[in-house]
């Protein structure tokens, strides 16, 4: 549907944490589709459930990135992280408890916290990886060192 899209003012100028960030809001946007039309509870619980582990998947990749870089701001970065996930998943329980009148606000936290995330605390190790690293004149990308073997390692 396309009411949910990735921006650039969301990037974080690491390409494959950038690819991450545009999956969950695919995922986000499929999510609303579905609600919207009608989709079973089971196509929707599968669509839950891959945001959910894409969601932790992408945490992960984020916190790995940001221990290799020795980011000072890892562990308050991690608490938010935790809190997201613990929220999602009670969303999911809720939803799979046959709590229907979540459908509205768990689109609404989702949306919501992936902008304002990656907005303001995502945006804390970007610019801290732009200051060790500035972009390449001719890429745009974050040059390759000191964080590309985490980057590249992660699957987009
Ligand atoms: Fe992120
Ligand atoms: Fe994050």
């Amino acid at each position: 549907m396309d009411l949910y899209k990735w921006k650039q003012e969301y990037s974080v100028g690491v390409a494959t944490l950038n690819q991450q960030h545009q999956h969950l809001f695919e995922l986000v946007d499929q999510l609303q589709e579905f609600m919207t039309t009608g989709q079973s509870d089971a196509v929707i619980t599968t669509t839950l459930r891959e945001l959910m582990a894409c969601t932790r998947q992408h945490f992960l990749a984020e916190e790995a990135l940001m221990t290799e870089c020795s980011f000072p701001g890892l562990d308050a970065h991690r608490i938010e992280h935790k809190k997201i996930n613990r929220a999602v998943l009670k969303f999911i329980r809720d939803f799979e408890a046959g709590e229907k009148r979540f459908r509205v606000q768990l689109l609404d936290f989702m949306i919501d916290w992936l902008t304002t995330h990656i907005l303001t605390t995502d945006m804390l190790y970007s610019q801290f990886l732009l200051a060790k690293a500035p972009p390449d004149a001719h890429s745009g990308q974050l040059r390759q060192s000191p964080h590309s073997s985490v980057a590249s390692s992660r699957k987009g």
